[in-house]
């Protein structure tokens, strides 16, 4: 078998305009080509092909495919061979031979499979735990953020997950961290009575879990283990979840808790993740610089926190360059994110990230705590810790920058710190800054839902801008046009695609087929404009959520008022008049 991810990558390197314009004199009508079909005897052109989504059409006809799709059709090739002579073509190696890559990928499916049916079940077995359910809720989360974030209940039995496979005893179960093989190769289940957080690769694939404990007991979070597809050290969870707001806010918050997380998001921060219950790694940082040019560090205000932020702080300095920048927010004592939102709310934890520390100024006062400056030994101390960390950095402005600052807090002349510490003076001017660049009812829903279908199918870039948005709304939703959705946005995100015909070259075998096509052929002269579709995926997945917040809010005052829900509604309304306040593109595509 040819991997998926090979054929939408060879696509991606082939024009189709290229391929069938040496068989057929096609010539340019709009934005797309026209020419004779090869397929049947015409006279007039019916035959299209289109360079932005990468098929051809004939509305003669009715032939349709990718560059792949014509080779078979007209060279008479069986599809293993048609792609065999594309990838000729571009000169790259078909991976089929290659048996152990096979294997591994095979393996590595098996187990990214084995990971969502649990996720899958643990999220049933939520809907059907009142005590799980509860305690969600004394944590103030609401269903709705349940749902971002997949969150599910693994029943207090030895072997729940026995009811989610056909074969318990499968190693496969084991490997993924699922099943525990005790003494006497008793198995059972790794997480029972516990609340599941699903941790998800940034392609959305469920890699892990992390299972709390309701109320007391040891330990308090239980963690998937490593394994072929959870390596902690470069694993961050909420990742997946909050790409597309990292990318539309310009920044990113790293926090130390699956729960800080999650209420971060339903507070309005979702550009938020955590590291898995470890230190947070060079890796990590580097991961999200590539992503985002700010990074800010928010940890309890506790040892533990103060360790982390140290830690943070060592991580950051080989990975970081001057157009980047990264903060540390220390919460007051005995808060972490979560508690600061529940007793304050947005604003509370809004005032913290105001008054965060920039790295050059955690820089000394992680170095300085415990040390008394005024004490000449202190002092030298200071600079001897504060070797490693600079040689650590990259020798660029702000290595030099640290350098001041330290030079201040040791009141040593500069010049004699950078003799002591060999470094050379700086010379370069920083890289200029990077600039700042922001970038009625059922009927309704229904409409938006069917743009939503369009948009992602002829832009399946998009798919992964709005992973969470996707995920959230769509992936366990039951209607055609919800599970439509649901489809096209794990098939391009997982195998990569980059046009609409190499999308739809992946969604072949899909029972949805040929909608799909439908759709393509109807929008096949339209003219295509990516950034018009990704405003108007924002507003309709706003619209959306509005609706639900009205949802809500009509069944609360419906019932008797509590203080519980008058706070509810009280969010709620805030959340309506800010996503009421959110631009809105008027009309249809
Ligand atoms: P904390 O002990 O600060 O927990 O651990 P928390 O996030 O505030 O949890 P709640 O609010 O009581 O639910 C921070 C992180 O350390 C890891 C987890 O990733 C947790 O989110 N951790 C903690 C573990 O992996 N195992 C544990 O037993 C405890
Ligand atoms: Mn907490």
């Amino acid at each position: 078998m040819i991997p998926q991810s090979f054929i939408q990558d060879l696509l991606a390197r082939v024009d189709i305009v290229d391929l069938i314009g040496r068989y057929v004199a096609l010539k340019k009508a709009g934005q797309n080509y026209v020419g004779l079909c090869p397929f049947h005897g015409e006279k007039t052109p019916s035959f299209t092909v289109s360079p932005s989504k990468q098929f051809y059409h004939c509305f003669g006809c009715g032939a349709h495919g990718s560059a792949i799709g014509f080779l078979m059709e007209h060279g008479g090739l069986g599809y293993v061979d048609a792609i065999g002579e594309l990838a000729q073509q571009v000169g790259v190696q078909v991976p089929e031979d290659s048996a152990r890559d096979h294997e591994g990928a095979t393996r590595i499916r098996g187990l990214t499979e084995a990971l969502q049916r649990a996720s899958d079940y643990y999220r049933r077995k939520l809907k059907e735990a009142p005590v799980a359910i509860e305690y969600l809720k004394r944590r103030g989360l609401t269903g709705q953020t349940a749902a971002r974030f997949a969150l599910g209940y693994a029943p207090d039995a030895w072997q729940p997950l026995r009811e989610a496979f056909e074969t318990y005893e499968d190693p496969k179960l084991v490997e993924a961290g699922l099943v525990i093989v005790g003494d006497e190769g008793k198995r059972y289940d790794r997480f029972r009575g516990r609340v599941m957080f699903p941790i998800r690769n940034p392609r959305g694939q469920v890699i892990g879990f992390g299972g709390r404990v309701l109320d007391r007991g040891e330990p308090k979070y239980l963690n998937s283990p490593e394994t072929p597809v959870f390596r902690k050290g470069q694993e961050l969870y909420g990742l997946f979840e909050a790409q597309e707001a990292i990318r539309r806010r310009q920044r990113v918050i790293v926090c130390e808790g699956y729960m800080d997380v999650i209420q971060l998001a339903q507070a309005g921060f979702e550009e938020c993740v955590a590291a898995l219950g470890t230190a947070i790694t060079a890796h990590h940082v580097g991961l999200l610089l590539r992503v985002t040019d700010q990074v800010i560090f928010a940890f309890d205000g506790d040892a533990a926190g103060r360790k982390a932020a140290r830690r943070a702080l060592e991580a950051t300095l080989p990975v970081i360059a001057d157009t980047k920048r990264a903060s540390f927010v220390l919460l007051p004592e005995g808060e972490d994110p979560d508690s600061l939102i529940r007793s304050g709310g947005a604003v509370a934890f809004e005032d913290q990230l105001a008054r965060a520390m920039p790295l050059s100024r955690w820089f000394v006062a992680s170095l300085a705590e415990g040390k008394d400056l005024e004490q000449a030994e202190d002092r030298a101390a200071l600079v001897a810790q504060a070797k490693p960390l600079l040689a650590s950095m990259p020798p660029a402005a702000l290595r030099m920058q640290l350098v001041r600052e330290l030079a201040e807090a040791a009141r040593t002349p500069t010049a004699d710190l950078e003799s002591l510490f060999g470094l050379k003076p700086w010379r370069r001017l920083a890289e200029a800054r990077r600039p700042a660049n922001p970038p009625r009812r059922s009927a309704e829903v229904e409409d938006l839902k069917a743009r939503i279908l369009q948009h992602l199918l002829a832009f399946p870039e998009l798919a992964r801008e709005f992973n969470a948005q996707i995920a959230a709304e769509f992936a366990g939703a039951e209607q055609p046009v919800d599970r439509q959705i649901a489809e096209i946005w794990r098939t391009a995100t997982l195998a990569g695609s980059t046009s609409q015909g190499a999308l739809l070259e992946a969604l072949a075998d899909s029972e949805y087929a040929e909608t799909y096509r439908a759709i393509s052929r109807r929008d096949l002269l339209l003219e295509g404009d990516a950034s018009a579709a990704r405003e108007d995926l924002r507003a309709g997945f706003a619209t959306l959520e509005l609706r639900r917040v009205e949802d809500e809010l009509a069944a609360l005052v419906r019932e008797p008022l509590t203080p519980e829900s008058k706070e509810r509604i009280r969010e709620l309304s805030e959340r309506r008049v800010r996503l009421k306040d959110a631009p809105r593109r008027a009309g249809a595509t």
